[in-house]
Parts: C-alpha cells; sequence; structure tokens
C-alpha cells in the first residue's frame, strides 16, 4: 500500500479537540518536532476563534521543547504525564494550568494498555524509515512507541532525513503482554535481544511527515570540583565494595540517572583503573557513556535513548558500524522493568533533591509543594537494584539550603529501599543501620559542615521511639527558609513544648 504523504499543518489538521496523544522518544532523544509545533499553532487558531482546543499529552519521558515547551505556550495541554524538565511547562503545571501525572516510567505503556489514563486517539512518532509494509524504524529514543503505535486509530509518523536509515537495526522494540498471560521477558544479559528492529503497524493508519530538524540536546555542564568530588567518592566507594566481595570482580551492569552529576560520576568511573570494564542497563545514554564505550570502559550499553549533546549524537551516527553491536534503544516498560532490575543486580545511581538524616529521599517536589520533573525512573531502579545509590551535593542555592534534611517535605524513595547516599563530603552507608546510626552516619559523612550541628541537635532533642523524629520541628529547616532566607538560621527552642 502507498504510504499518505501530508504536511504538518495536515497532520496537526488530524488531531481533534480533547483527544489522547502519544508522542515516540525519551527526554529530547526521539521525539517529532515538526507536527507538535503545527498542533500549537492550530491551538492558538482554534483559541483565537473563541473554539476549546486541548489534549491529553502522553510520552516516554520528557520531551524537547518542541513538544512540552510549545504546547504549553499554546495552553494547548489537558492533561501530562509522565515526566518533564521543561522550564514553561513546569511553571505551567505548578500554577494549575493542566492536570499533571507523575508516575514511574516502567508503568506508562501498561497503565496506557490496562485502559487506566484513556484512549490513544493519535501516536506521533519520528522515524529514520517508514516502509509500505507498514514498519517504523525509531530515532535516539524510544519510550512507549510499540504501545501508542499499536493502539491508536492514527499514527502520523515524522520522516527525519536528519537521521541515518542505517539506524535499522539499533533498537530492540518489544512490548509485554497484559496479565493473567504476562511471561517472563528473556532477558538474562545486557546484551540480549528480544524483539524487533522495527515497529509494525496496519500501514492504512499511517500518515508520513517528511522533515529534516536537527535533535534537540543541550550540552553537559563541564566536570567541576564539586561533580569531580561527588564521583570520586562513588569510586572510591565501588572500589572498596570490590575488595570486599561485595560487587563481583566483573561488576554489575550500571543504571546512572539524569544530569550532570550522573555524567561526571560515570566519568569518575572511567578514570578509575582499579574499576573494571563494566555494562550500562539504563534508561537514558549520556555523553559519558558514548565516550566511554570509545575508550574501552563499557564494553555494552542498553538504553532507551541516546540522551546525548548533538555534537555526541553527529558522531554516533558517523561511528555507526562501531556501536551497532554495543549499544541498543529499548521501550521504557524494558529499559526501566524491575523484575529485570533485580535480575540483572543493577546497581542504580539517582540524584536528589533532598535526602532527611534516616534514608528517605525526595526527588521530585520542592519544598515539598513545587514539582522540579517527577520521579522518571528513579524508583524503577531503586526499589529494584541490587544496589541503590542515591547522589547530592551537601547544600544548594550557595549554602542557603541544606539537602541534608530533618525530615524530606515529600517523599519518593523510602528508608527501606535507599542504601547509599554520596555527597562531595563522603559516602554514608545505610545497609544495616537502625534510624539513629543511619542519621548519625548521613550527618557525619554527607552533610556540610555547617550543618552538622543543627542536625546533631535535632536527633538529639529527646523523642523517643524507633524514629526519633520531633512532629513539631521536624520541617524548622524548611520553615527558616521560608521565613529567613536560610535554612541555617534554623532555631529548634522555637519548637519546644
Ligand atoms: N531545595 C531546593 N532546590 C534545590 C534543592 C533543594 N534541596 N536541591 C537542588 N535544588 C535545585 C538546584 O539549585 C538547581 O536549581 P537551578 O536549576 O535553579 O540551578 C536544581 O534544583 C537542579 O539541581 P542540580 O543540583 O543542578 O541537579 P540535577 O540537574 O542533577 O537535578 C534532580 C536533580 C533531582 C532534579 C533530577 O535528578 C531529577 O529530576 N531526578 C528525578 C528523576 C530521576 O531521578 N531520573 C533518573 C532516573 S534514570
Amino acid at each position: 500500500m502507498a504510504l499518505k504523504f501530508i504536511s504538518a499543518e495536515e497532520a496537526a489538521s488530524l488531531v481533534k479537540d480533547n483527544d489522547n496523544v502519544g508522542f515516540s522518544g525519551f527526554t529530547h532523544a526521539g521525539c517529532p518536532k515538526v507536527v507538535p509545533v503545527a498542533i500549537a499553532a492550530k491551538a492558538k487558531e482554534e483559541h483565537a476563534k473563541g473554539n476549546p482546543f486541548k489534549i491529553g499529552v502522553f510520552t516516554g519521558a520528557s520531551t524537547g521543547d518542541s513538544i512540552d515547551g510549545e504546547l504549553t505556550r499554546a495552553k494547548a495541554i489537558k492533561m501530562r504525564t509522565p515526566y518533564q524538565t521543561n522550564k514553561d511547562m513546569r511553571i505551567a503545571l505548578n500554577n494549575g494550568e493542566f492536570d499533571y501525572f507523575d508516575l514511574h516510567l516502567s508503568q506508562i505503556a501498561q497503565e496506557i494498555r490496562y485502559g487506566f489514563l484513556g484512549k490513544i486517539n493519535v501516536a506521533i512518532i519520528e522515524a529514520c524509515d517508514v516502509t509500505e509494509t507498514g514498519e517504523i524504524v525509531p530515532t535516539s529514543g524510544v519510550g512507549i512507541t510499540p504501545t501508542i503505535c499499536r493502539l491508536a486509530d492514527i499514527v502520523i509518523v515524522e520522516l527525519n532525513k536528519k537521521v541515518p536509515t542505517k539506524l535499522r537495526g539499533l533498537h530492540d522494540l518489544y512490548e509485554l503482554q497484559d496479565p493473567p498471560k504476562r511471561r517472563e521477558i528473556p532477558i538474562y544479559e545486557v546484551q540480549n535481544r528480544i524483539g524487533l528492529e522495527y515497529v509494525k503497524v496496519n500501514p492504512s493508519k499511517i500518515y508520513v511527515v517528511e522533515t529534516d530538524k536537527e535533535a534537540e540536546g543541550g550540552g553537559f555542564a563541564p566536570v567541576d570540583d564539586l561533580t569531580a568530588r561527588i564521583g570520586n567518592n562513588v569510586a572510591e566507594f565501588f572500589v572498596a565494595e570490590l575488595k570486599a566481595g561485595r560487587i563481583p570482580a566483573h561488576f554489575l551492569p550500571i543504571q546512572s540517572g539524569v544530569g550532570n552529576i550522573a555524567n561526571a560520576v560515570l566519568g569518575s568511573m572511567g578514570n578509575n583503573p582499579a574499576i573494571p570494564r563494566f555494562e550500562v542497563y539504563t534508561e537514558v545514554i549520556q555523553d559519558a557513556v558514548i565516550e566511554m564505550m570509545q575508550q574501552g570502559n563499557i564494553s555494552f550499553a542498553s538504553g532507551c535513548s541516546l540522551t546525548v549533546s548533538n555534537e555526541v549524537l553527529n558522531k554516533f551516527y558517523d561511528d555507526l558500524s562501531f556501536f551497532k553491536n554495543k549499544l541498543v534503544l529499548r521501550p521504557s516498560e524494558i529499559s526501566n522493568n524491575p523484575g529485570l532490575a533485580r535480575r540483572l543486580g543493577i546497581i542504580s545511581l539517582n540524584t536528589a533533591i533532598e535526602v532527611d538524616i534516616f534514608g528517605n529521599v525526595n526527588s521530585t517536589h520542592v519544598n515539598g509543594t513545587k514539582m522540579m520533573n517527577g520521579i522518571g525512573g528513579s524508583g524503577d531502579f531503586t526499589r529494584n537494584s541490587y544496589l541503590s545509590i542515591f547522589l547530592t551535593p551537601s547544600v544548594a542555592k550557595n549554602g542557603a539550603i541544606s539537602c541534608i534534611v530533618p525530615k524530606v517535605t515529600h517523599e519518593d524513595h523510602n528508608e527501606h529501599s535507599v542504601k547509599i547516599v554520596v555527597s562531595e563530603y563522603g559516602v554514608a552507608d545505610l545497609r544495616g543501620k537502625g534510624p539513629r546510626r543511619r542519621a548519625e552516619e548521613l550527618i557525619e559523612k554527607c552533610a556540610h559542615p555547617n550543618y552538622r550541628p543543627l542536625l546533631h541537635e535535632y536527633l538529639n532533642l529527646g523523642v523517643k521511639g524507633h524514629i526519633p523524629q520531633d512532629l513539631y520541628s521536624c520541617f524548622a529547616f524548611h520553615h527558616s527558609l521560608a521565613e529567613t532566607g536560610s535554612m541555617i538560621n534554623t532555631d529548634f527552642s522555637k519548637y519546644k513544648q
């Protein structure tokens, strides 16, 4: 069947008010770039005529500005799930302009299939190849592509000529069956392939829009003193664990979260000769992974996206023959699968907003109210990894905020799942310790020296019980921040009974 080629504007006209639209990709990688902009323009036109126009936006994770930024600014969103990092979108969702549903990234595809989130009307997929038989080859990110392609009535393919068609073969696309028919996922080693190189859909529901848009990847900040110190602490911790036999000599697969700290930690691991070549089983493959594969420090990488700078992406495309048998891109329900995290023995590395002295972690909400990005894959991995590690600078905002607090204002990962916390000052090992010993470890090893006396004072308020939590003053740090502009002015005597 001949494919139907249309313009971005014609594609946008296929999207109706109140539709649920699923987008390919994961982070900016693999996301469509021209049709969402055309949808935003259509929304503005409809609004100018006094007509309603808002859509549900379903993605694998965050997206590029062409989706989250454009649609937010056009006030075209009624509901958004599951993760975002866009500045305009963050402001809008914190203002309550639309409903934002944050969940573990491994779950979004199945929650769509279970019908929990409503019907997906349209799927918009960036591809490097599409055939008359209905084979769609994604680009640099997968996310929920197989599920939305299968369930949507219409599949709009953005065929991006900037992405080489020889990417075919990089992806391993596999969709889980739903209970009671779900079987084990036959991945026993990081490099196992279990699915197709493409998504297959009925060609009659495909519309193709040709584009040649560049990827929307920004760069990473260069490693600075702070991130280098955190990275070195992680690397030295791994060396000690290897020596103690708690990590096997051939190492275990690493999951590493988003951002500059995670990128710097991987770099420190590569620079430490006592750490053997290792594999990566993660959701986002960042710049450091690609560089370490070229240097031979990483032997294989499995992920959901190439969340790399445009410079590194272009180098990757140029050197595809090197990477083809060393890297695989999977859907998020496989890259982030909790069962696979347990089976493969993944070591997870994620960044916290704040950590409390008892080992609970807030990854998402500043002061318990303002959404930063979302939980992402941090919960998928933390709860199920062989060893879960959280990274955090000891302070934020030039020391006005301690990232180690008496009690987190929002809890994404609890004391039962969090094993190791690393700041630029050291490594707190929470394994096998009760609440009071965990608190002493976290204060002495990770907190900024300026905040240690205050945290000890809180711990020694004299509260009885298994967890010595004082419900009157546990948020005194945050009160002090709100009232004086810094947590350092905390006065626990104000809360005395
Ligand atoms: N209170 C208030 N603000 C804080 C803070 C705190 N305790 N800790 C950090 N911040 C601010 C920083 O000052 C910075 O602000 P800025 O953007 O105005 O400069 C911002 O939060 C980001 O912090 P930064 O230190 O630059 O870290 P990051 O970019 O690595 O992001 C998270 C940290 C936690 C927001 C990010 O890792 C995240 O969204 N995690 C959840 C999802 C996840 O873990 N995904 C990975 C799974 S694979």
